[in-house]
């Protein structure tokens, strides 16, 4: 049977990997969809591609969660969804003048995909949201932890609201969030995976359908290059691309069900300490 990929934030970095991996490992009859919101990156990056499944160029802005919404009703059915795309943070900008974007992409786009994506998944599908080890719960402090455990999807949005608000009025230092945007917000994609996967528990693992969320490790892309000077053991975008549609290929296994998934293998949920 035909089947349809597709990966948001796909027109660079480990986005356009998971692409071109895809585009390797399916087969002539299937169809990638490398998406993106710039028209001409978007174009240029598809054409790029050269692998055995057709590729098509679409243009998704992922905080527009109509556009979302009618792509997932456009297509019907996806057999793999990638959520992946992250907006550029940079170091020295107070966090107050990049919340809004970072968080309307990583977080916005995710509850997006989630939400419209996640009915479409045929039996044996996959959604898998690309997050990162920093997303486990122990990255907050203890007396943040319980807002984002065993929730609902609608109350982790409430939270990355409450994060996004006191950031900008100045408190969220002093109600305890990291300052490095980042990791609230990969703890909340984390917890909007688990929400939703707590859901659908029952009958994705009856016929064999996957909703996690993974960990890329250390990849040398637009997005990390600010924030570390030893890249050294970085992993190139395809190397860090390989994982992650392994995953989305092989038969389920049930232990990473609705987990963060690093190289095939669980980090648990309450793992994490304090990040600099
Ligand atoms: N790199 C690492 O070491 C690392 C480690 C752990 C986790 N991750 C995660 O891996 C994922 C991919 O990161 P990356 O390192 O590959 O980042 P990247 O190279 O900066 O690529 C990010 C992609 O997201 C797209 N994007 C930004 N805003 C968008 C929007 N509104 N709508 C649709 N697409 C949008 C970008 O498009 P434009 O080109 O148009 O900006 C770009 O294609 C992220 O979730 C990141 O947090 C990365």
């Amino acid at each position: 049977m035909t089947r349809t990929a597709l990966v948001t934030g796909a027109n660079q970095g480990i986005g356009f990997a998971l692409v071109a991996e895809l585009a390797d490992r399916l087969g002539p009859d299937d169809l990638v969809l490398l998406t993106g919101r710039d028209p001409e990156r978007v174009a240029t990056a598809a054409k790029s591609v050269h692998g055995t499944a057709r590729v098509e160029g679409r243009v998704l802005d992922v905080t527009d969660a109509d556009a979302i919404a009618a792509l997932a009703a456009e297509l019907g059915r996806t057999d793999i969804v990638i959520s992946n795309a992250v907006g550029p943070l940079t170091p020295g900008v107070p966090p107050a003048e990049q919340v809004d974007e970072f968080a309307a992409v990583a977080n916005g786009g995710t509850h997006a995909v989630l939400r419209s994506f996640g009915p479409t998944l045929p039996a044996g599908g996959r959604l898998l949201v690309v997050a990162s080890s920093l997303g486990s719960r122990g990255h907050l402090p203890a007396h943040l932890r319980p807002l984002l455990d065993g929730v609902t999807l609608d109350e982790v949005e409430a939270v990355v609201e409450q994060w996004r608000e006191a950031v900008h009025d100045g408190t969220a230092a002093a109600k305890g969030w990291p300052e490095w945007i980042y990791v609230p917000s990969k703890v909340a994609q984390v917890a909007a995976v688990r929400a939703v996967a707590e859901e659908r528990r029952p009958r994705d693992l009856a016929d064999g359908t996957l909703v996690a969320s993974v960990c890329p490790g250390l990849v040398d892309t637009r997005a990390s290059r600010p924030w570390f000077t030893d890249f050294s053991r970085a992993q190139t975008p395809a190397q860090a691309a390989r994982p992650i549609v392994d995953l989305a290929l092989a038969p389920l296994d049930p232990s990473t069900y609705g987990e963060l998934v690093r190289f095939g293998a669980v980090l648990p949920w309450h793992s994490g300490g304090p990040v600099d």
